[in-house]
């Protein structure tokens, strides 16, 4: 498609990103109908029969709007509304839309170089940015392996333990969510509907532990995990540090430390998937290291390059140094296998652009404070939105660490998605996470407070008119 046909960006979305709402015409409007009509015609049919299957359960259209043009917390889709991105591109958008520094620094880089050559040859950008990455981790001597999305982190999370402990078992939890790539998929507990039509792709050794949400469920969780270790054949223990897409679940205090006195005991790795938690998110930089876990394996992502794909697996030195002696292969192979070739590696790994950006972005999240700032500001806006949600807005539960919240509505699925199409209607965007009852927020780490308030009074109307 030319260019050129793409209409201009509509600017809108005010000089600071920071507008209410603007909504002149119900969304989804003609333009966003046509333009969705096209995309039906070419795009794999997965996409319209999940929206088919979400009207099915919420009984409203779910016709989508399309985005045309972004700026700080706001979002203006092709007829010319303006949204509030309480979603965040995922929670990605760490430093909102279109953030300067990383704009700058893509023009810049764009001029310098654009391609790397992975393991080859690196580029100065790659190496600075792993130097910023190792740095990162609590202990001293970390590695460093990138990726291009979060999926690749956990892929190399997987084969890092199984050269490190030579043991291919898993425990994962009911619940998580790290990925849908071949390697990873096999270690989704949030619903068996991802895995089932991949099974016979997928590893066999990965076994599931159910995830500690609160104090109660801590004894069970943890002797589940202990029982699947002692058989010494897991090599890695997965866990998020908060379950993200499982519904912004926050474990109680002993949860972590407790996989890690397993992991440690039974001989296994502790990998903390910090991809959704991680770089300030969660109100910390590491998760679990605010929580007083060193992992063996950490693994980031989405926010990490400002809008550029590119995720890392960073790890302890003595643990990464199974890439050049790994555990539990023949030397034979590990001489042919690991020294011979580039084993883990990929045509855009360490991409110049996104390490520039990375650097951009941690720059950004350092320099603002900005994973204090979700910190305080996240218990803020948890309390307007506990103090705005009486009974008659039928919510169950809120919860939440950083700038990463989540709403558990009664009602299941229907009145999630119901909410999340209202707020929509009314320029809020949000998305549902867990059972499809738990209305998730991430926004970006710099959205004004004024925001937060003008959502909390929105959400508690439109919460309570369906609860009638
Ligand atoms: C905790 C966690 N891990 C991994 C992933 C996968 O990341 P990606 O979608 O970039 O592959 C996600 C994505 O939402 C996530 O939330």
């Amino acid at each position: 498609m030319a260019l050129s046909e793409l209409p201009p960006p509509i600017d809108d979305t005010g000089d600071a990103g920071a507008e209410p709402p603007l909504v002149r015409v119900p969304p989804p409007g003609s333009m966003s109908k046509a333009w969705l009509a096209r995309l039906q015609g070419v795009d794999a049919p997965w996409t319209a029969a999940r929206r088919e299957r979400r009207a099915a359960i919420s009984g409203l259209d779910e016709s989508p709007i399309v985005l045309v043009s972004a700026k700080g917390s706001n979002i203006a889709d092709l007829d010319g509304n303006r949204y509030v991105d309480f979603v965040a591109a995922f929670g990605a958008a760490l430093l909102g839309h279109g953030a300067t520094r990383v704009a700058r620094t893509l023009e810049m880089q764009s001029e310098r170089l654009v391609f790397g050559l992975g393991d080859v040859y690196p580029s100065d950008s790659k190496i600075a940015l792993t130097e910023r990455l190792a740095r990162l981790f609590p202990e001293a001597g970390a590695r460093v392996m990138l990726g291009l999305s979060g999926s690749d982190a956990m892929d190399a999370a997987m084969k890092t333990s199984l050269l490190a402990t030579g043991r291919p078992g898993i425990v994962a939890f009911e619940g998580g969510y790290h990925g849908l790539a071949t390697g990873p998929l096999a270690m989704n507990g949030l619903r068996a509907e991802y895995r089932a039509p991949f099974a016979p792709h997928l590893s066999p050794h990965v076994r599931f532990a159910p995830f500690a949400r609160r104090e109660s469920e801590l004894d069970a969780a943890l002797s589940a995990v202990d029982a699947l270790a002692k058989s010494g054949e897991i090599g890695a223990i997965v866990v998020e540090p908060i379950l993200g897409r499982g519904g912004v679940h926050i474990p109680p205090a002993g949860f972590l430390g407790g996989l890690r006195e397993i992991a440690t005991r039974t001989g296994a790795l502790l990998v903390a998937d910090e991809i959704w938690t991680g770089l300030g998110r969660s109100g910390a930089i590491l998760r679990s290291v605010e929580d007083g876990v060193i992992p063996d394996l950490v693994c980031l992502g989405k926010g990490l390059g400002g809008g550029m794909p590119i995720s890392a697996c960073v790890g302890k030195g003595e643990v990464m140094e199974a890439w050049r002696n790994p555990k539990g292969v023949s030397p034979e192979l590990a001489e042919a296998g690991l020294h011979g070739e580039a084993i883990h590696t990929a045509t855009h790994f360490g991409n110049p652009l996104a390490c520039a950006c990375a650097i951009a972005v941690l720059d950004s999240i350092f320099g603002q404070k900005l994973h204090v700032r979700a910190k305080d500001e996240g218990e803020v806006f948890l309390g307007m939105l506990r103090e705005a949600c009486g009974p008659e807005t039928k919510v169950r539960e809120i919860r939440g660490k950083g700038l990463m919240l989540g709403i558990e509505v009664e009602g299941g699925p229907a009145r999630g998605l119901g909410l999340v199409r209202d707020l929509m209607m009314t320029g809020w965007l949000v998305l549902t996470g867990g059972a499809g009852d738990v209305i998730t927020l991430t926004p970006p780490l710099n959205m004004p407070r004024k925001l937060m308030e003008a959502f909390t009074e929105r959400f508690a109307q439109l919460a309570a008119m369906r609860a009638l």
